[in-house]
């Protein structure tokens, strides 16, 4: 039965049913894997329904700087209006529906839809529109507007009529953040893989690092595991809160509802997650005298998670595009000032995230071909290393059973 055919109600219900016979601290039944009709739902109901992660304020510093998020079916312009407010549209021409934007970046006083050029000024107000008679009434053919808010400088957008409560996560998140000052920071490096897997196995891959050892030789170089489900029994991670919290740098983990935000420190005397465990750039992010600081990592589900060192930021955003395709994009983020080939060399900066990002494709997709076999049947998470995805799986499963409640 193809996505279309399928009644709303009936759908609904498979969604239910798959919920509800899902072993607790196990992965998922195969459709939810690998299902277009459950895709298009988690896509419409839940995807859409959420903040996602759709960019830096750096990014778009100044009024007219904008960039193009792809959410599902729809491509959202986010950009800064004349009075140096966030704005998100539809990038849908109010006209005949027109893609208006096509660049993933750019600056424009407005935007003109190259069909029969309606332009729209930088709060999504229709301006002009050619050939129109004269009664033609302007006012309610602005751009559809998105909701969008920031947190720390980081940007992120929701497609659900009324949003849900962003407040949380923006207070676990700012404090954390705000000693790094990304307002003055700039992205020196992105790159985007379509990965072959279902954005859930993404997800399961990166909350947890038993195939760290075997499988990220780079990033082990630096990285220090833990045991996330009850870290104050670890005295190297508590001992390295207990400094940072005294300091006045905000790190002890928080969990929240669908988020979490917690600073961690690298394998003993490294300051950052390169090659030799030294720092890639020398202008910092932020001015924190410490650059002993370890690694603040939060994640937001399901849209981004990210490091954010001393010296450098990485965010990752994890978009589904199909039931068996994800968008991941790692944008490299240094201070503003930093200049490359003197504060900083950038092979040397990307190197351990990129390497790591790509063995993390192989790890994603080898998992969708094997939960696609006929063979396949869920099989339960290690305990408590795999903390982090049975976390997320249960992010999932309630939301989803939220939203598809009868
Ligand atoms: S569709 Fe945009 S101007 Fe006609
Ligand atoms: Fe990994």
């Amino acid at each position: 039965m193809s996505a279309h055919s399928m009644p709303e109600d009936v759908r609904r219900e498979w969604m239910r049913t798959l919920l509800s016979a899902q072993k607790p601290r196990h992965s998922l039944l195969q459709p939810l894997y690998c299902d277009e009709t459950l895709f298009n739902l988690e896509m419409e109901t839940l995807i859409e329904a959420q903040w996602l992660f759709a960019g830096l304020e750096c990014e778009i510093a100044t009024p007219g700087q904008f960039l193009t998020v792809t959410v599902g079916r729809s491509s959202i312009i986010v950009c800064r209006n004349r009075a140096g407010e966030l704005r998100a549209f539809y990038n849908s021409c109010r006209h005949r529906g027109s893609q208006i934007c096509d660049a993933e970046k750019g600056k424009r006083a407005s935007f003109v839809c190259p069909y029969h050029q309606w332009s729209y000024d930088l709060d999504g107000k229709l301006l002009r529109a050619p050939n129109m008679p004269d009664a033609f009434d302007a006012s309610g053919y602005g751009l559809k507007a998105v909701h969008i808010s920031s947190a720390a400088g980081i940007v992120f957008i929701c497609l659900a009529e009324t949003p849900p409560d962003f407040a949380a996560f923006q207070t676990a998140l700012e404090p954390a953040v705000l000693p790094h000052k990304l307002q003055s920071a700039k992205v020196v490096h992105e790159i985007t893989l379509e990965e072959r897997a279902n954005w859930k196995l993404v997800w399961e891959n990166a909350r947890e690092c038993d195939h760290c050892a075997a499988g990220h030789p780079e990033l082990m170089r630096t990285l220090q595991l833990f045991n996330f489900e009850n870290p104050w029994d670890d005295p190297y991670i508590s001992a390295f809160w207990r400094r940072c919290e005294a300091s006045g740098l905000p790190s002890i983990t928080k969990d929240g509802n669908g988020f979490r935000v917690g600073r961690v420190p690298f394998q003993p005397g490294q300051l950052s997650i390169t090659m030799d465990g030294q720092p890639a750039v020398r202008r910092r992010l932020g001015d924190w005298p410490d650059q002993d600081i370890g690694s603040l990592r939060w994640a937001k589900y399901p849209g981004v998670f990210s490091h954010i060192h001393a010296d450098y930021a990485i965010f990752v955003q994890i978009m589904p595009v199909a039931p068996e395709l994800t968008s991941v994009t790692c944008k490299w983020v240094v201070h503003e000032d930093a200049v490359e080939g003197i504060d900083f060399d950038l092979e040397r900066l990307v190197e351990v995230w990129r390497e790591t990002n790509v063995q993390d494709l192989v790890f994603c997709e080898r998992n969708q071909k094997g939960v696609n076999s006929k063979g396949y049947q869920p099989g339960p998470y290690a305990e408590p290393s795999e903390f982090g995805v049975w976390t997320f799986i249960d992010w999932y499963r309630s939301e989803m059973a939220k939203v598809v409640a009868a």
